[in-house]
């Protein structure tokens, strides 16, 4: 059987004068901090005008549920298939996808957003029990422009490599710092212990989380 791609999943290539400047890591770590990842303001922005803020159908077939909810600030009605967690229902049907899917058991809080303004872990929320509703993921927590505290935090203190987690990390770090259990390294090591670095960045992460908190 041939593997050969189709012509049209061949990347062009790249002209020979052409040159761009490889971004260095402050400036990756900028704005992945901002919108978890770049590509996440490009989904948003260009992957999902298709889908309206007021209505989308997010899966056919029954069992499925209409849901009502506002994420970062919009509503959305929903019709989804009662097994859609909050995870699939953010990255796969709203184009948010700075949520990321890491272990999808549990396990890693790679998933994590606000709900109410509680950590939850989305891939073990379905979404149609959401109803009502208001939902924060990290495109939500800068206001105006302006990145949260706890974004700007992590750059401050190169909280991250690769950043596969960030996103997760500072949902939880804000919903660290809102619960009050930021009293020492030890308490917010403690209390954002769901969250797992491949990377092994928990000290200058412990360390973003706690300055913000010292700001409040
Ligand atoms: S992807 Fe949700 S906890 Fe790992
Ligand atoms: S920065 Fe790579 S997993 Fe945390």
């Amino acid at each position: 059987m041939s593997t050969e791609l189709p012509e049209s999943a061949v990347p062009p290539p790249t002209g020979a004068g052409e040159s761009s400047p490889a971004p260095t890591r402050r400036t990756f770590i900028a704005t992945s901090t901002a919108v978890g990842g770049a590509v996440v303001a490009g989904g948003v922005i260009g992957g999902t005008s298709f889908i309206g803020p007021e209505e989308a159908t997010a899966a056919d077939g029954p069992p499925s549920s209409r849901v009502s909810l506002t994420v970062n600030g919009t509503r959305r009605t929903v019709t989804a298939d009662n097994r859609t967690s909050l995870l699939d229902l953010l990255r796969e049907h709203f184009g948010l996808t700075g949520s990321k899917k890491g272990c999808n058991a549990g396990a890693c809080g790679a998933c994590t957003v606000l709900v109410d303004g509680h950590r939850v872990n989305a891939c073990l929320t379905l979404a149609v029990r959401l109803e009502g509703t208001e939902v924060t993921t990290i495109e939500g927590l800068a206001t105006r422009g302006e990145l949260h505290p706890l974004q700007q935090a992590f750059i401050d203190e190169d909280a991250f490599q690769c950043g596969y987690c960030t996103p997760g990390q500072i949902l939880s770090g804000v919903g660290c710092i809102q619960e009050g259990h930021t009293d020492s390294p030890e308490e917010i090591r403690e209390w954002m212990s769901g969250n797992i670095c491949r990377c092994g960045c928990y000290v200058k992460i412990v360390r973003a989380v706690e300055s913000t908190a010292g700001r409040k």
